[in-house]
């Protein structure tokens, strides 16, 4: 849906990525695609903190905005700023002609069909998709990775892998049917899956109402792992090879102060049972596709405990699907 010439993509020197909950959450999963496949410097920032805190934007400066509705308040006046001090913009966005694609330079869609439920849950695994396709995009034209064919392969083998997520719930559901009772519970990740853990959390949060909160699962240390005792829940995401060794050290400190832990992790990685109570197994793609499919687990955890607890999933207490005034 866009054109960006390979002159401008060499001009930047900075993109922000602005957004509000679980669309800023899809945002930190691009960051890390936009960085590692492109090498431009990219920062993620909360709408209702960027436009009021004068970031440092010129015409050397990308801002691309993540909107699901393509109607949050504070996203859309966080593009204006960019815009008015020079800078291109992009939006992301799920709904055709929403304001925020009528105020942006570029638009690209997540052609998510329309999202009813007040929790996004669609919306985010195809703004995650969608972000590293842009990465990949921005990668093509600058010819900044090598490996781009294989990542396109494997975006076409998602549904399947997905579908095949979803006839495998028994083990999620049984985990959220022993913790559902609970009032604290924690998400641990490194990398990119500590970003997946942040929506899990936020979900978690949103619709059942039980206090959670993510962290990076190396920061545990510096203060958190106080928190943890005989028989709190402990949901660890363990999809980056090359963080998997470090995230079960992790795994192991909670559990040694009595944590009960479901673990979310690629097929083959077995070594994870001899420490988590529960594993679930996502299948096998490459690291930037893996938290597309990471999320689905979390998400089916929030709605199990949810309806366990009886709450409305679709229509959770104080909250409007679109959020338009600040
Ligand atoms: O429509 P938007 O993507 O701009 O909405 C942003 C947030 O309000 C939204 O993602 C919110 O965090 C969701 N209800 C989370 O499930």
């Amino acid at each position: 849906d866009i054109d960006i010439s390979k002159e401008y993509l060499k001009k930047i020197n900075k993109i922000y990525i602005v957004a509000c909950g679980t669309a800023m959450h899809a945002g930190l999963v691009g960051k890390n695609a936009i960085e590692k496949l492109c090498k431009i410097p990219t920062v993620v920032d909360i709408a209702s903190e960027f436009r009021y805190r004068d970031p440092i934007i010129d015409d050397k400066t990308l801002c691309i905005y993540i909107s699901q509705s393509g109607e949050t308040a504070d996203t859309i006046a966080a593009l204006k700023l960019a815009k008015a001090k020079g800078a291109k913009t992009l939006a992301v966005s799920n709904v055709i002609g929403s304001s925020i694609t009528r105020e942006a330079d570029y638009t690209i869609y997540t052609h998510a069909g329309p999202e009813i439920a007040v929790a996004s849950t669609k919306a985010y695994t195809s703004q995650v998709v969608l972000m590293v396709i842009l990465a990949m995009y921005f990668a093509e034209v600058l010819g900044s990775y090598g490996g781009i064919e294989k990542l396109k392969a494997d975006i076409l083998d998602l549904p399947a892998k997905v579908e095949a997520m979803l006839d495998e719930t028994d083990a999620i559901k049984e985990f959220a049917n022993k913790v559902y009772t609970e009032h604290d519970m924690y998400f641990l990740g490194r990398g990119t899956d500590y970003n997946v853990a942040m929506e899990g959390s936020l979900k978690l949060k949103e619709i059942s109402y039980i206090h959670s909160e993510a962290y990076a699962a190396g920061e545990l240390k510096h203060g958190t792992i106080s928190l943890i005792e005989d028989g709190t829940p402990v949901v660890a995401v363990a999809t980056q090879d090359a963080l998997l060794k470090k995230t079960i050290s992790n795994i192991v400190e909670v559990k040694t102060r009595g944590a009960f832990v479901m673990a979310v992790t690629n097929e083959g990685n077995t070594e994870i049972e001899k420490t988590a109570d529960y594993v679930i197994y996502i299948p096998q793609t490459n690291a930037y596709f893996a938290n597309s499919l990471a999320i689905i687990p979390l998400q089916l955890f929030s709605y199990y405990v949810a309806v366990g607890k009886g709450c409305d999933v679709d229509k959770p207490r104080n909250l409007a699907k679109s959020v338009t005034v600040e």
